[in-house]
């Protein structure tokens, strides 16, 4: 098995006239944290899309858990392990956190062939996942509606993690939470990495990309601009590469990272 989880080759992506992508290649390692740095319009959520399945590439290789892919959905994506997390979450506000844990895979037993919810066999595994996750929610049976951003986020990445998930991706997961839910959520993000599973983060905010990523990638005007390990390189540094200051063109696409 490779350790990479995620090798993106020479991504192209126009829209119309506008060349969104200009030929990205970056690799992502089982358990590792890529965040994703550049400017406003570079290209990062593009990119985001185009790994999960919602928007296909105009040309170029996604290679996923070791074959070439091409989702033709988010999901598709999702059905192979692939978890996309949005601000605006994909939970179902109006039922409890059991039943958004097993949405589409319940526990039936049949009795006379009547479909019988397992409540509590479903309530016990969500408990033991959260507290094996370190994540506090108040009551399992608590209506997602009223639980906090980043508790929604950590119901999601937890049931991800729980259901095999390989590959996780984030858009600027934190813009609308709080310092405290903000650092809660890094600090999940760490635990799953631990987990074996891949994970990228779009942020803007500089602190963030080196509280938690292993490695930086700088994406500039559909190009990437810089691909360090985080340790090797300082904020200062990665500013430049997202405002191109100091460089006289982006670095052309590097090939695959790893390989
Ligand atoms: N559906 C679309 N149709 C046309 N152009 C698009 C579409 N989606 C994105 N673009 C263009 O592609 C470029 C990259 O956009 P993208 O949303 O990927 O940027 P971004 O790096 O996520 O920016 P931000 O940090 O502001 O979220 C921009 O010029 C944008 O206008
Ligand atoms: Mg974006």
């Amino acid at each position: 098995m490779s350790d990479l989880i995620l090798q993106l080759d020479t991504i192209i992506k126009n829209f119309g006239a506008i060349e969104a992508l200009r030929g990205i290649s970056f690799a992502v390692k089982r358990g590792e944290v890529v965040a994703l740095l550049g400017d406003n319009g570079a290209g990062k959520s593009t990119l985001v899309k185009i790994i999960s399945g919602g928007l296909q590439p105009t040309s170029g290789r996604v290679m996923f858990d070791g074959a070439e892919r091409h989702f033709a959905s988010p999901a598709e994506a999702k059905a192979a392990g692939i978890e996309t997390v949005y601000q605006d979450l994909s939970l179902c506000t109006n039922v409890d956190v059991v039943a958004n844990f097993f949405m589409g895979r319940e526990i039936v037993k049949r009795i006379f062939g009547i479909p019988i919810l397992q409540e509590r066999a479903m309530q016990a595994v969500v408990e033991t996942a959260m507290a094996n996750a370190g994540t506090r929610i108040p009551s399992m049976r608590t209506n997602v509606e009223h639980l906090s951003g980043g508790q929604r986020q950590a119901i999601e990445l937890n049931r991800f993690v729980h259901w095999g998930g390989k590959l996780v991706l984030l858009d600027e997961p934190f813009a609308a939470l709080g310092v405290e839910q903000t650092r809660r959520g890094l600090e999940m993000i760490k635990r799953i990495a631990g987990q074996g599973i891949g994970v990228v983060i779009i942020t803007h905010i500089m602190a963030q990309a080196f509280q938690v990523a292993d490695r930086i990638v700088v994406i500039r005007q559909g190009q990437v601009a810089g691909n360090i390990e985080r340790a090797k390189t300082s904020p200062d540094e990665v500013v430049r590469m997202i405002t191109g200051e100091g460089f006289a063109q982006p670095v052309p696409a590097a090939g695959m990272a790893g390989t």
